[in-house]
């Protein structure tokens, strides 16, 4: 699989265990400060087991520790598929042009799993290379939240995931299903349990695959999505640190029908024979339909709530606009991006786009553009980012978190 932060050459050679500062990332004594803090909580969801959950597991629990009530984001990774499919490709099958899909979206490439590859895959990869850059053994994860509205097991994919990172003390892992919005919302989901459970560090990822639930055949929507994963740790540490400052999240069903991809059955008999349909019973299988979208509203929503929702975030903070070094969106639109940053007043040349490369990659777009804008030098320790995710539900959020 190729590194999407393959273009950034100081990913290669800034990988030593010990040498974060390339990153923005500063660890001086980080380890020890959070030991000894004063704030207590009982650590009982991470007093694993260690050996599989199907064999006979030793109890050998992990020491409680003394966790404050804050949290920082210590490491970021991404991974996209090898195929990349460009605007020029995409007009050789449906009625479009490079001009339409770059002027109205700023989409020129996005890249699409093949072959042998999977979403699990990329989500591991991208993982390895943010628990790399925090400094963080896999056996030191305490849960992994898996976001993504298309993981390769219905049931979900965070267990497996777990499992292919080597986790030997069984973390909780489960999947967040919440489309655009899925990182941002395992973001304050591992806020959440740090500062409640007693959680020490905790693996965000979002990874997607709409490729698998486009219609090919409807420009209207083909020419938006790409595959991708981006992962990041957070990990507790006290409150003076805290770095995830305020946010703020929403939904609407309301708005569902502007989006969506909803189950439909397929007839009976391609699955359980011909004795099945009368009754209704047994159901025959079901899958779902190819992205559904509203366009026109789909956008209209994003620059009324987005902007709406990182003022919200600002206040909890105590922040206000100005104070942003980096606006970092749910990559979904060239103009979306702009418009939002009109009404907050936020310059061009502190947005983070990297959409013309990957399209709209869903869950992963915000940590897989965190990632490469870490890797590139953009963001920098102690730079505030204020981020938001948007889509189906209607679901949205935005966070203002300090980076490093
Ligand atoms: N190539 C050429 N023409 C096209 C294409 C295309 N790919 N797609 C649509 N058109 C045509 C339409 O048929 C229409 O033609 P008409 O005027 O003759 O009827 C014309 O272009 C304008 O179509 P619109 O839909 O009005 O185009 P718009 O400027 O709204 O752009 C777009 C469409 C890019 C989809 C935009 O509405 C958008 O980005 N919306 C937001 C989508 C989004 O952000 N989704 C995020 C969430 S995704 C998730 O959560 C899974």
């Amino acid at each position: 699989m190729a590194n999407a932060t393959g273009l950034i050459s100081a990913y290669a050679t800034c990988t030593g265990r010990r040498n974060l500062s390339s990153y923005g990332i500063s660890r001086s004594g980080f380890l020890s400060v959070e030991r000894n803090m004063k704030r207590v909580f009982l650590c009982s969801a991470v007093e694993g087991v260690e050996g599989h959950a199907s064999g006979a597991p030793s109890s050998k629990p992990r020491a409680s520790r003394l966790l404050g009530k804050g949290c920082k984001l210590v490491g970021c990774g991404s991974a996209v598929p090898e195929l990349m499919i460009s605007n020029d490709d995409l007009a050789k099958i449906v009625d479009t042009s490079d001009e339409w899909i770059s002027v109205r979206t700023g989409i020129r490439n996005r890249r699409i799993l093949s072959g042998n590859e999977t979403l699990t895959g990329l989500a591991i990869e991208a993982s390895r290379k943010a628990l790399h850059m925090a400094q963080v053994e896999p056996d030191e994860l305490d849960l992994i939240l898996m976001c993504t509205s298309t993981p390769d097991d219905l049931f979900g994919s965070g267990p497996q995931i777990q499992k292919e990172l080597g986790c030997k003390r069984n973390p909780l892992a489960f999947d967040i299903r919440a489309a655009c919005s899925g990182f941002l919302l395992g973001l304050t989901t591992a806020g959440s349990f740090i500062r409640a459970g007693g959680f020490e560090n905790v693996l965000v990822i979002g990874a997607d695959a709409l490729s698998r639930y486009v219609d090919w055949t409807d420009r209207g929507t083909c020419i938006l999505f790409g595959d991708a994963a981006g992962a990041v740790v957070v990990q507790a540490c006290n409150d003076d640190e805290n770095a995830l400052l305020g946010y703020d999240v929403h939904s609407d069903g309301d708005g569902q029908k502007y989006l969506n991809a909803t189950i439909k059955d397929k007839e009976a008999e391609n699955v359980l024979g011909s004795n099945n349909g009368a009754a209704g019973f047994p159901p025959g299988l079901s899958s779902y339909s190819c992205i559904q979208m509203n366009g026109q509203e789909v956008f209209r929503f994003a620059v009324r709530c987005v902007p709406q929702s990182i003022e919200a975030s600002l206040v909890k903070a105590g922040l206000t606009s100005s104070s942003i070094d980096w606006l970092l969106l749910h990559q979904a639109n060239q103009r979306i991006l702009d418009a939002v940053a009109t009404r907050l007043r936020i310059p061009s040349d502190h947005v983070i786009s990297n959409l013309a490369n990957y399209g709209n990659t869903s869950a992963a777009s915000i940590p897989l553009a965190l990632d490469e804008a870490v890797r590139g030098g953009k963001v920098q320790a102690g730079n505030i980012v204020a981020t938001a995710g948007f889509g189906a539900g209607l679901t949205w959020g935005s966070a203002i978190m300090r980076w490093g």
